[in-house]
């Protein structure tokens, strides 16, 4: 075959990180099959969907079932029931934002991958360590890349401080994925001013939004001007157990414009080509974890994750090993035994102690040294984890 390929495939790494940790871990169980493995690695939830949600995915398949409550092709950016939901779920954390803003998806990673379709060659930074599809995505489209480093110093929160004034598109990830550090009002806001100031756009990651405790912003939109600098991607993945269920949601205000364009407009024009909307159940599903009694339900699940991950924090603590997360967050990060750098590391926990964790160099260059650990399991097998680690670190 004569065809030209994306030859910008060639700069990425051989296998997307979680990819590359199920390759190792398949070939320990080859090596190892009388291990009792623990998985901590990837986030991915372990408890059942609450029941509101379940309820909900029955009601709807029975109404699929009927000929006269069938439905076909949903619209391509989410039923007016479903983007009601995810107004009122704002609401009531008093932030005000229109149905029109709303566009429903299959979750957050398709919605980060996919908004570069919409922009032509800017200068994109990148914080380093984080999730990976940013970057990965963003090299397929062979664009230019900056990283803004997080470390020990900053506690994982670069802030704008040293950044040119030239428009750029910026990457934030707030509880973030893989450090769990979370920037507080005051930060957020430097990061919008410099947007503004910058005429920027931040690509604002809340993914882990329903983890987060005390005061600290839950929302982009609750900082002022953020509408007009600023685009959130949200999932129910982690908030409400959706991980194998997919659904998510973007909001790209009417206000917020390039020139005389709404982005809005742009992300409308791509959706409705490239994008068949999201199945009925499902949607009916999100409306029922985004109500009132659903994200009761929700929270229930999301507060078993964090008692796992306060116990893990407590032992790194006790341990005197220094980490970021474990509060506002599933993740904890945590400094590599001496002397190991992050996949050594990664090999010496799953040879020791079969638990499989994330090397934090897959999260970037600045992640080299680190190593992150997820909350997403049973207490039991959290607590079985810390004893095993106990053991060998
Ligand atoms: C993670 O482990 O970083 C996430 O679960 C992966 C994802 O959300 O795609």
């Amino acid at each position: 075959m004569k065809i030209k390929i994306n030859e910008n495939f060639n700069n990425l790494s051989k296998n997307y990180l979680f990819s590359e940790i199920n390759i190792r871990v398949k070939k320990y169980i080859e090596n190892n099959p009388d291990k009792n493995i623990i998985r901590l690695g990837i986030g991915d939830v372990t408890l059942p969907l609450p029941k509101i949600v379940v309820d909900a995915i029955k009601k709807a398949a029975d109404e699929m079932a009927n000929q006269k409550t069938f439905r076909g092709y949903p619209p391509e950016y989410g039923y007016e029931f479903l983007k009601d939901s995810v107004r009122n779920y704002y609401g009531r954390k008093n932030i005000k934002i229109n149905n029109e803003d709303i566009f429903i998806s299959d979750g957050a990673k398709s919605d980060l991958g996919n908004i570069v379709d919409i922009f032509a060659d800017n200068e994109i930074y990148i914080p380093n360590p984080v999730y990976p599809v940013y970057l990965d995505s963003n090299v397929m489209s062979g664009r230019n890349i900056n990283y803004i480093e997080g470390n020990k110093e900053n506690n994982f929160l670069p802030m704008p401080n040293g950044l040119d004034n030239n428009p750029k598109i910026i990457y934030l990830c707030s509880p973030n994925n893989p450090t769990g550090s979370l920037y507080n009002y005051d930060e957020l806001k430097k990061w919008v001013d410099y947007a503004i100031k910058t005429e920027s756009l931040i690509i604002y990651d809340n993914a882990y939004e329903a983890f987060i405790d005390g005061k600290y912003p839950h929302s982009i939109f609750e900082i002022e001007g953020a509408k007009t600098c600023a685009i959130e991607v949200s999932s129910l993945s982690k908030m409400a157990g959706f991980t194998g269920v997919r659904c998510g949601f973007t909001i790209i205000p009417t206000q917020l414009k390039s020139g005389d364009t709404k982005i809005n407009d742009l992300w409308k024009r791509r959706q409705a080509t490239k994008f068949n909307g999201v199945s009925y159940p499902v949607q009916r599903a999100a409306e029922a974890a985004l109500s009132i009694d659903g994200e009761k339900e929700c929270l229930k699940n999301i507060n078993y994750y964090k008692n796992n991950a306060k116990l893990l924090a407590d032992f790194f603590k006790s341990k005197g090993i220094y980490y970021t997360g474990g509060n506002n967050s599933p993740y904890i990060w945590l400094k590599c035994k001496e002397g190991y750098n992050s996949w050594e590391f990664f090999d010496y926990i799953l040879n020791n102690a079969s638990i499989v964790t994330t090397p934090g160099s897959g999260f970037g260059v600045f992640g080299e040294g680190y190593l992150r650990i997820t909350a997403f399991n049973t207490l039991e097998n959290t607590k079985l984890a810390i004893e095993r680690l106990n053991k060998i670190l």
